[in-house]
């Protein structure tokens, strides 16, 4: 990936502009508003000029070292099964008694040499747990565990001539150290995005011990913070593999359309229906290769020369079916170079939008979503599988959806893909949630390295329309500041796509809501949270409402809704019911389609998922009941409201009529 002076990843060069003054902190009355005024613009100034120097430094340390993209298309041996586990809460397998990390810690992996050495430890005695898959649905003692857990693998492995070899993570959550054969080979922060280190030169025939100190204790300076409505899963929740590549391999690509539209901080890159565009990047030390890119069923056989970075950048015109909802036409892309070849199936689609319609394909199209969180299909476990994904974006699409908002962290790679294959357009976010420390670098740096990890592993699927900053964090100028910044990132390492983030309304007047945060001005696609008739007032207040909105952007309404324990009924007043939460999603809808600039909704949840804020006991019994499906895989009622309601607007889409009235 080509990087600019300062170590970011550049693709295009973005400006985000700055918030007007009026938006920092406005100065209300005489003189004494003029004095302070002036005071605030000097610490305003001073605030943006070390705020500037912070973003520069932070964004030049956050760029994760040398992912490995489209890990399904190339040569691996699973490291996936049982793991040996130690429960290791007070930490003692890394800390020794003075608090001092310890040189001969648990990754050492020492056995008693003979009967008088004393090791208190023993990997190959102790208990084991399945990778992938959190740690908290296995065992009851590890159902409200947050705290390290040391994962062993024992593997031998047969070295193969000119070849390099990683190991792969999925994810890990939280906090990972990773060792092999007792040495250390990184660590790795954050719970939803892939990582890997090289091992060509530490692995052996025989042998190998693979350790991973993982914790996830919730930190308040943590992405994301330790107040989430979504349970803490713990461990090696995705698949765990090892890589073989070619001493050259190809690391890195981004293939798509090239982007036709000036969106929020990134003028046209004057692409059009025809033009792909992209770049690739090798990884070793044959880095001036040729190249070629084809794409078999579409005559497409393009040859360029990597610089001596190992890096290409290219554009060619092509005749392609575009993918969307309906005809999910994926290509098989072959990119070959001079060590090495790989595949992929892609998709090519614009992503625009015009005023306050979404244009796919340069067509309105408006987003019949709902959001899914990371639970497995009537299960207490995280979500992990391609069987998962094909189970939850299945019940999306029997609700009639050609959207869905994968809540509010990076989904394993099987969502993505399915979607791509189902033809399930995809809202993708990371977990900036709540009340984050924005003042704090290393949290935007965190933040950062989330963001390029999860657009580096998707960004060349074709279902993945949005990249979402942020849920429900309050305005302030530290945070517009922070996600102004990493707007800015993924609009360097993404020109193509859509930026949004779920906002929270405010209301001018009793009855009329308005979306007006200041960061609106650097998304694309406006996100907003409400639960008009659950947190606020009962469902007939839906009917009050005239929404309202300060931008000329499209709106996703992306969470509204209820609770209901699955299979409890009696009438429409009674909280918990099926029937209450039907009633409410019909008064909902009713209040949404009025709505001239809607563009989309994804009601708050597809299934009742775990949480440990949810506690009360014979309705939730630590389930967030707001699912339309429950946990035990039974569709509510308020499913057929959303089923019947996307019925109606597949036949006729509001944006394309509101785009015959124009
Ligand atoms: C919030 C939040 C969700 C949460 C939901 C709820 O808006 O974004 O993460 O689960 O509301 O209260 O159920």
């Amino acid at each position: 990936m080509k990087v600019d002076s300062a170590g970011s990843p550049q693709v295009v060069k973005p400006a985000c502009p700055e918030y007007p003054m009026q938006e920092k902190s406005p100065a209300k009355d005489g003189t004494a508003g003029r004095l302070s005024f002036v005071l605030i613009l000097f610490f305003a100034i001073n605030l943006m000029w070390h705020g500037l120097q912070a973003r520069e430094d932070t964004a030049k340390m956050a760029v994760p070292p040398n992912l490995i993209i489209n890990v399904d298309h190339r040569s691996t041996v699973s490291l996936n099964g049982k793991w040996q586990v130690i429960i290791d809460p007070y930490e003692n397998g890394y800390y020794d008694y003075r608090y001092m990390p310890s040189k001969n810690g648990y990754f050492k992996n020492t056995k008693p040499r003979n009967k008088t050495e004393l090791i208190e430890y023993d990997f190959d005695k102790s208990d084991s747990l399945n990778v992938p898959g959190d740690w908290n649905s296995q065992q009851d003692r590890l159902f409200f565990y947050e705290g390290t857990i040391w994962y062993k693998k024992s593997f031998d492995y047969q070295i193969k001539p000119n070849t390099r070899v990683f190991v792969y993570f999925g994810a890990a959550n939280y906090h990972s150290i990773v060792y092999l054969n007792g040495q250390k080979l990184g660590e790795h922060v954050g719970g939803f995005t892939p990582f890997n280190f090289e091992i060509t030169r530490l692995v052996r025939e025989k042998d190998n011990f693979l350790i991973v100190k993982v914790d996830n204790k919730r930190l308040r300076e943590g992405i994301p913070t330790v107040n989430t409505d979504w349970w803490n899963y713990g461990g090696l929740t995705r698949r765990v593999e090892l890589i073989e590549v070619p001493e050259t391999f190809i690391r890195e690509y981004f293939i798509q359309l090239k982007s036709r539209q000036a969106t929020a901080c990134l003028p046209s890159q004057g692409g059009s229906l025809k033009t792909v565009a992209g770049w690739i990047q090798l990884d070793g030390k044959q880095t001036s290769q040729t190249i070629t890119v084809e794409i078999p069923k579409a005559d497409v056989k393009q040859t360029f020369k990597t610089n001596a970075d190992g890096y290409v950048e290219f554009e060619f015109d092509a005749e392609l079916q575009l993918w969307s909802p309906e005809n999910p036409r994926l290509y098989d892309v072959i990119i070959e170079s001079q060590t090495d070849s790989l595949s992929d199936s892609i998709g090519f689609r614009s992503i625009e939008t015009e005023g306050s319609k979404i244009l796919l394909n340069g067509k309105p199209i408006f987003l019949r979503g709902v959001c899914i969180h990371e639970q497995a299909p009537k299960s207490k476990a995280r979500a992990y599988s391609k069987e998962h994904a094909e189970t939850l974006l299945g019940w999306a699409k029997e609700m009639n959806c050609n959207f869905v908002r994968l809540a509010h962290y990076p989904h394993n790679e099987y969502m993505p893909r399915t979607a791509d294959r189902l033809g399930m357009l995809v809202w993708s976010e990371i977990p900036v949630y709540w009340t984050i420390i924005w003042e704090n670098e290393s949290t935007l740096k965190n933040a950062l390295s989330q963001l390029t990890e999860m657009i580096t592993r998707d960004k060349n699927r074709a279902s993945v329309i949005l990249w979402s900053m942020a849920n429900e964090t309050p305005v302030g100028n530290a945070r517009n500041e922070f996600l102004r910044a990493l707007v800015e990132r993924a609009k360097s390492l993404d020109p193509t796509r859509l930026i949004t983030a779920a906002m929270e309304k405010s209301y001018e007047g009793g009855n009329k809501p308005v979306i007006n945060d200041p960061f609106g001005r650097y998304v694309d696609v406006l996100g907003c949270n409400e639960y008009i008739g659950w947190y606020e007032g009962l469902p007939d207040r839906c009917d009050l409402y005239t929404w309202k909105t300060i931008y000329n952007k499209p709106v996703i309404i992306s969470e509204f809704g209820g609770g209901a324990l699955g299979g409890y009924h009696a009438d429409k007043d009674t909280r918990w019911s099926e029937e209450y939460q039907e009633y409410l999603y019909e008064k909902q809808m009713k209040m949404l389609e009025k709505i001239p600039f809607l563009a989309g909704t994804s009601p708050w949840i597809l299934t009742d998922f775990m949480s440990p804020r949810r506690p009360l006991p014979q309705i939730q019994d630590y389930w967030n009941r707001k699912g339309l499906i429950s946990d035990k895989g039974e569709k509510k009622k308020a499913f057929y409201v959303m089923q019947r309601f996307y019925e109606k607007l597949k036949s006729f889409d509001p944006a394309q009529d509101r785009q015959a009235e124009q």
